[in-house]
């Protein structure tokens, strides 16, 4: 299976660039409460460990939506299959996404959620894929970005295969 992929960023890197990333997040909210919302699926893994290395009371939650549509600038609609349970009036958001990508689905749980009286929202994203964006989304926290490639692994699918891989891989058609 793994001979046709190709790593991109290996498990000690990850595992090195969440740890600063948890770190800077208890910085900036010191004396706070965090409120992470982990986007699934692709993200469970990246919130898991991100979630250890922040040194703050924390709640979790989580969402699941995702961006359908054309694909085309502006067509990007939203689709809500299960929702945040827990209440987030008053509360300091985190939405904890795995790839930013065009940015609708972003965009979505981040008005959602603002309309829902959080404190604030802010985003956390393992990876982000600026050259694909159709919508102008502020991304707070980013671990790294890549290139316009589909890539695999560390909770990222295709077609529903690959997210247990412990790094991030990019599939290569042989
Ligand atoms: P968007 O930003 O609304 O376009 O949606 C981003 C979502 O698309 C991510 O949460 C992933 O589920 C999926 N996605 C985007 N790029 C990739 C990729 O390279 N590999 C795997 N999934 C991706
Ligand atoms: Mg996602």
């Amino acid at each position: 299976m793994s001979k046709n992929i190709r790593v991109l960023l290996p498990e000690e890197e990850i595992a090195q660039r969440i740890a600063q990333m948890g770190q800077q997040i208890t910085e900036d909210y010191k004396g706070e409460s965090v409120f992470l919302v982990c986007t699934l699926r692709g993200s469970c893994f990246f919130a898991c460990d991100l979630a250890k290395r922040i040194d703050l009371p924390l709640t979790l939650d989580f969402v699941k939506a995702s961006s359908y549509g054309s694909g085309t600038a502006s067509s990007g609609k939203v689709k809500f299959d299960l929702d945040v349970e827990l209440s987030m009036e008053g509360r300091h958001v985190i939405i904890v996404d795995d790839i930013v990508d065009s940015g609708h689905t972003l965009q979505a749980l981040l008005s959602l959620f603002k309309d829902r009286g959080a404190k604030s929202v802010r985003v956390a994203t393992l990876l982000d894929k600026p050259d694909r964006r159709e919508v102008d989304v502020a991304v707070d926290y980013v671990g790294f970005a890549v290139p316009n490639l589909f890539v695999i692994g560390y909770g990222l699918d295709f077609d529903q295969k690959y997210r247990n891989l412990p790094y991030i891989g990019v599939l290569e058609s042989d």
